[in-house]
């Protein structure tokens, strides 16, 4: 079983409307509400990939109660410890005749101390019969920072390997506490290396691996035995050029096929679900790369975040280029 943290979940809420009227009253046509959060994207692909899943968060409030009622057709067990704030919501207008989105993403209840320490008591007895734990999202107001370093430490005594998924300090601190795979996109990679990462605006590979290298080289020092392998491997989602991989074990490069058109949020989540599966199942690294890329470009095929056509993906998984290779003795070439 694969234990999915998500601190922050959402109920997604989407009005589509013929034109919204900024000024106006507008009477949507359609109202979808739906379980969300990039836990619960990595959950249904983990789902579909076949695999068990935990999802370990915090709920409260009608939202919480609502969310919970929307895992059930998720095919995920789920242990959400209450909260007295309310889970956010992320609200969506659709609008048709201009064909554009509007997000607009709350920042999530405050809470307590007493109320992370309940959760944390949860997740150490989730993880002691798990097999892989993945951390991703945002962390709700009141959560500290050191977070995410917190539970890859607990998963790491208990032998589990981690991947974490998050951005901003979250991410610094979670890697310094040394989990088996950090999966940043390119922004947030920039954010943790303090620098542009791009050459005239395009991504500047050579300075993306040195990043991804540095980045793995201070999370290993750390050191957590994880599978394949040991070290912390970073693979850096870069859209529709696929997945750059850098970590004790080598480095390898997977290309999808070309751009894909549809919907490319939660692309990075379902990668996050195909690396953690992978690492359950114990694929190597060429392949654990061509399966998440795979599942990266159908999921931005698709156009609902966290779902797949399979077709997409057994069609792209025999196109994905892997090229690389293992690293020489001693270390991350
Ligand atoms: N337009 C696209 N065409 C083809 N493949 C894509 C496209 N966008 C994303 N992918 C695939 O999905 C993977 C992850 O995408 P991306 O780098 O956008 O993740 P992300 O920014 O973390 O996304 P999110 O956080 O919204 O889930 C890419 O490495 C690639 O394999
Ligand atoms: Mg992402």
């Amino acid at each position: 079983m694969i234990v999915v943290v998500t601190l922050n979940p959402a109920l997604d809420v989407t009005h589509f409307v013929d034109r919204a009227d900024w000024s106006g009253v507008n009477r949507p046509h359609e109202v979808q509400v739906r379980a969300g959060g990039k836990g619960l994207n990595v959950a249904r692909t983990l789902r579909a990939l076949g695999q068990p899943v935990l999802l370990a968060g915090l709920a409260g409030g009608c939202a919480g109660q609502a969310l919970a009622a929307g895992l059930a057709g998720t095919g995920a067990d789920a242990q959400l410890t209450s909260i007295a704030g309310e889970t956010r919501r992320t609200f969506v207008v659709a609008d048709r005749a201009r064909g554009q989105t509007a997000l607009f993403n709350e920042p999530g209840p405050c809470v307590s101390p007493a109320e992370y320490r309940d959760f944390t008591a949860v997740y150490a007895r989730a993880v002691s019969g798990a097999a892989a734990v993945v951390l991703t999202g945002s962390l709700p107001p009141g959560v500290p920072d050191d977070a995410y370093a917190g539970l890859i430490t607990i998963a790491a005594e208990a032998g589990l390997p981690v991947i974490l998924d998050a951005s901003g300090p979250p991410l610094r601190l979670g890697a310094a506490a040394g989990p088996t795979l950090i999966k940043p996109n390119l922004a947030e990679l920039e954010a943790a290396a303090g620098r542009e990462l791009r050459a005239g605006g395009e991504p500047d590979r050579a300075a993306i691996e040195q990043a991804a290298r540095d980045l793995s080289a201070a999370a290993g020092q750390a050191g957590q035995a994880g599978r394949p392998g040991s070290g912390t491997t970073v693979v850096v989602s870069l859209g529709a050029a696929g997945l750059l991989a850098v970590g004790p074990d080598g480095g390898w490069h997977a290309r999808p096929p070309g751009p894909v058109a549809g919907n490319p949020t939660g692309a990075g989540d379902a990668v996050v679900a195909g690396l953690a599966d992978s690492l359950v199942r114990g694929r190597d690294w060429p392949a654990a790369l061509r399966h998440a890329a795979a599942l990266g470009s159908a999921a931005a095929a698709a156009p609902v975040a966290g779902e797949f056509a399979p077709a997409d993906y057994e069609r792209l998984v025999t196109m994905v280029e892997v090229a690389g290779s293992p690293a020489r003795p001693g270390g991350v070439r």
